[in-house]
């Protein structure tokens, strides 16, 4: 096939898609709410993807029928009210909107020449986020793809310091024959940071976690005796906003107070828990945060913007620069006026995350904003009032954000025995797939631990929750 005819191909291909499109996207959103959070019978759906490469293909309208109908047989209702796994946002109506017109618009956010509109509203959206969340305007933010790049950017910015503050350049000369970046935090580290810990050449057994028990709660004393030990050597002190079992915070002020008693970074972990700040029913949990020299937070949770999109704030722009530097003749220079993003952080091409941050703050402000977190508070205190209506259900931990640390416990069982059966009935609740819901540990115990951080999750649907894990529960003992 001509290259001219290929075009004239996919032109006409493009008409018929808006139709089939319009059709598909209003089928998908609108039956959201009533569909299950898994659909059954995936594995075997999903061998029909297996398949040789086509030689010529089927033509767009065809592939899309085809995906559509992969996507009925096989799909996990994410979006939907009844996904309280992991920590799985929804999507608010405009920030749907945009994202789909940023792949509309092929929209590529490196710098300022290949999309103004792009970069321009993402500078913006990050300011709005920066009031959102009481942040010092002269912080410098960059989108990236979610919590654990923002984690990536606030640490390499951090061993970017560390470096200068030992004389030397670590993304110029490297760290071989350097000493060890000290890393200090409590036991609620993210897996997400050891990972980011891990690619900055520190190493995952590297980090010191001060923990008082074995829920992974702070041992501040600990933490200070090895901070005196250091004797003003720079370190780096992960403040963890927000752990996943049960939405506890780090002393946020205390870590800071000590951190600036020694040579410290501070790096805020807020991937969800930064939203504290968006509620005065639970700002004071995150109080101090603005005092970090780099933060994360993530949109695709309680912000409820499309997958994927997180955030980094970062004290020092200047560190930014240096650590992320990314030059060529072919490239912007670093002193031009026109931004270029793609040179303070990790991608270099990016999509336009910006359309649906600009558009979801734009449509709703600071105060529907707050209402979607507040509704996911209610939600998770209906929930624990749920597990105190059903017998068999037992809470966990208090409940401060919106996660809600629970087990089964139908009465009878050694602690142990009760760890086993909560395994295995977590293992039942994804394969009815009614909802979608996982299991943890708080110390030895294992819970389950759903999130709740859906505008879209209703009462009823954490009322049928618990009649489910009840129901599954008692079917197994
Ligand atoms: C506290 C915390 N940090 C980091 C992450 C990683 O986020 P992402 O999957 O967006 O990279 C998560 C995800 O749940 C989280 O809860």
């Amino acid at each position: 096939m001509n290259q001219e005819l290929i075009g004239e191909q996919f032109r006409g291909e493009i008409e018929n898609l808006i139709e089939q499109l319009q059709i598909a996207l209003a089928d998908a959103v609108l039956g959201m709410d009533d569909r299950p959070a898994l659909t059954l019978g995936a594995d075997e759906a999903l061998k029909a993807l297996k398949e040789p490469l086509p030689d010529s293909g089927c033509g767009a309208r065809e592939s899309i029928e085809k995906l559509l109908e992969m996507n009925a047989r096989a799909a996990a209702n994410t979006g939907g009210p009844k996904c309280f796994h992991f920590i799985i946002g929804g999507n608010t109506p405009a920030a749907m909107a945009a994202d789909l017109l940023a792949t509309a618009f092929e929209t590529v956010t490196y710098t300022w020449v290949v999309s103004p509109v792009g970069v321009q509203m993402e500078l913006q959206a990050l300011d709005w986020l920066k009031e959102l969340f009481g942040l010092p305007v002269s912080m410098s933010g960059i989108m990236v793809t979610g919590a654990t790049m923002a984690n990536f950017v606030g640490m390499a910015s951090a061993r970017q310091w560390w470096g200068e503050q030992h004389g030397f350049d670590v993304s110029e000369d490297g760290m071989s024959s350097k000493p060890q970046m000290p890393v200090l935090t409590s036991g609620f580290i993210h897996a997400s940071s050891l990972k980011v810990l891990a690619l900055l050449g520190v190493g995952r057994s590297n980090v010191q976690q001060f923990s008082r028990d074995d829920f992974g709660r702070l041992d501040i004393d600990a933490m200070e005796q090895a901070l005196d030990d250091l004797d003003g050597q720079p370190a780096l002190i992960i403040i963890n906003a927000g752990e996943v079992n049960a939405g506890e915070f780090d002393p946020v002020k205390d870590m800071i107070e000590l951190a600036r008693k020694h040579n410290c970074w501070v790096h805020v972990d807020g991937a969800f828990g930064l939203f504290a700040r968006v509620s005065p029913r639970i700002a004071h949990y995150a109080d101090g945060v603005d005092q970090a020299d780099s933060i994360t937070v993530d949109g695709h949770k309680w912000l409820n913007v499309p997958f994927d999109s997180g955030y980094a704030f970062v004290r020092d722009h200047g560190l930014m620069t240096r650590a992320f530097r990314y030059s060529a003749d072919y490239l912007p220079s670093q002193d031009n006026p026109r931004p270029t993003l793609g040179a303070i952080g990790p991608e270099s091409s990016r999509r336009a995350r910006s359309f649906a941050v600009w558009a979801t703050l734009k449509a709703y402000g600071r105060q529907g904003h707050r209402k979607i977190v507040e509704h996911c508070l209610d939600i998770a205190q209906h929930f624990a009032k749920q597990t105190e209506l059903h017998d068999s259900l037992e809470l966990m931990a208090e409940v401060r954000l919106n996660i809600v640390a629970f087990r089964f416990n139908p009465g009878g069982f050694s602690e142990q025995q009760l760890d086993e059966l909560n395994q295995k009935l977590g293992e039942a609740v994804i394969d009815d797939g009614r909802f979608m819901a996982g299991t943890s540990k708080i110390g030895k115990r294992t819970i389950f631990r759903p999130a709740f951080s859906n505008w879209r999750t209703r009462e009823q649907d954490v009322e049928e929750f618990a009649a489910v894990v009840v129901e599954l529960g008692q079917g197994m003992v």
